[in-house]
């Protein structure tokens, strides 16, 4: 997916339209900071969803690991390229928790970051997000 280094590509569109409808649905009544997420999976299909929030506030869960959980759902286990749309302006990046959940299904990607208000966007890599990470392979027995 070469493509997707440039955040103008034309590939990213129906990423951010997926993760600019999940967000539409965002369940964020304590913040008021709705997030969309959309992930591209190796098989070529997008899974987007949005942050559920709770009235006990730890129950709440970002877009990001939301569209995890429904990928794995689905049977999607590896994801190539991400999109997240926030309101922030410069867009906002995936919290620690969600690149560590993100880290577990792909071993590096481009994530394309989208300001709702602004239209802003860049491009960040997973790898970049979380240097140094632990991930599965620590895990996997010795040989
Ligand atoms: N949130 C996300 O969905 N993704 C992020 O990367 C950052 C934060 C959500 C969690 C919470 O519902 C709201 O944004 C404010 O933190």
């Amino acid at each position: 997916m070469e493509r997707l280094a440039r955040a103008d590509a034309k590939e990213w569109t129906p990423l951010l339209s997926a993760a600019t409808a999940a967000r539409a649905n965002a369940y964020a009544p304590y913040s008021k900071y709705a997030v969309g997420a959309a992930l591209l999976c190796d098989d070529g299909t997008i899974v987007a969803a949005c942050n559920v929030e709770n009235a006990s506030y730890g129950g709440a869960i970002c877009a990001e690991r939301s569209a995890v959980v429904a990928a794995v759902a689905a049977g999607k286990r590896t994801f190539v390229a991400c999109v997240v749309v926030t309101q922030s302006d410069p867009a906002g990046s995936p919290c620690g928790f969600c690149r560590q959940v993100l880290k577990e299904f792909a071993q590096d990607m481009p994530i394309l970051l989208v300001s709702a208000t602004s239209g802003a966007r860049r491009i960040v890599r997973l790898a970049e997000l979380l240097p140094d990470a632990f991930g599965p392979n620590d895990l996997a027995p010795r040989r």
